[in-house]
């Protein structure tokens, strides 16, 4: 099949399984991570069939594998991408930025090993930042039923920001966790401009933030 047809095909499945998802991994940040990735693209000398499907692929199995088995979304995105008679070295590069991107393991953070796969993690990575990213957290805070603040508890810098979603912190905790690192430990140029003035937009939020929370 041609690539545009391709990359639609794949669009439509992946909106049609993870439409309606209520954690964080619905099909709109699949679609945002998209057009992230396409942007930053653009400015790079990188494979753009690969990068678009990985991008449309990174969460395939995330909505149904909260277990930590990080071989479910590369056998898922195999299994899609084979149906559709996709080359076999496409296919591999394609699975390996699923698995680096998933990867949650001790204390690294997590090293994507080519070009390709550092746009796709920079672009989910603006998905958790600025506006969106505060929009994010929220839900993703409310449908694990945390509390949205406490000063009572204070953040705690983990060796490895990716793997304490247990915890049950409340959500401004997860700014200072994770979300307010982000922005330099974006790879690519672009991303890293787009994240500063996401950056800068949660660092005004958190001001506001308490100040209401005073009544000030
Ligand atoms: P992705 O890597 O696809 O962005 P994650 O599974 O890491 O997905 O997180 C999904 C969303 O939920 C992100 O926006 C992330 O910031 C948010 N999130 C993850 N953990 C927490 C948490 N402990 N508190 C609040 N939001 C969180
Ligand atoms: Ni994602």
């Amino acid at each position: 099949m041609p690539h545009t047809p391709l990359i639609q095909t794949t669009a439509n499945h992946i909106q049609s399984l993870l439409s309606g998802e209520g954690s964080g991994h619905d099909w709109w940040h699949v679609y945002r991570v998209w057009q992230n990735a396409k942007a930053i693209a653009n400015n790079e000398q990188a494979d753009l069939f690969i990068v678009e499907l990985a991008a449309l692929l990174h969460d395939i199995a995330d909505h149904k594998f909260h277990n930590g088995d990080d071989t479910a979304g590369p056998r898922a995105a195999r299994a899609w991408l084979e149906s559709l008679q996709v080359e076999e070295p496409t296919i591999q590069h394609i699975c390996l930025i699923i698995k680096e991107i998933s990867y949650k393991g001790a204390g690294t953070s997590s090293a994507m090993s080519t070009l390709e796969g550092r746009i796709v993690q920079d672009a989910d990575r603006l998905d958790a930042i600025g506006a969106i990213g505060i929009g994010r957290a929220f839900a993703f805070g409310g449908h694990k039923g945390r509390e949205m603040y406490n000063p009572d508890i204070k953040p705690v810098l983990h060796e490895n920001f990716e793997a304490y979603k247990t915890a049950s912190a409340p959500t401004i905790n997860h700014f200072y966790e994770k979300l307010l690192l982000l922005k330099d430990r974006m790879h690519t140029k672009t991303a890293k401009a787009m994240a500063e003035e996401r950056h800068q937009f949660m660092e005004a939020f958190l001001k506001q933030f308490y100040h209401e929370w005073d009544g000030l």
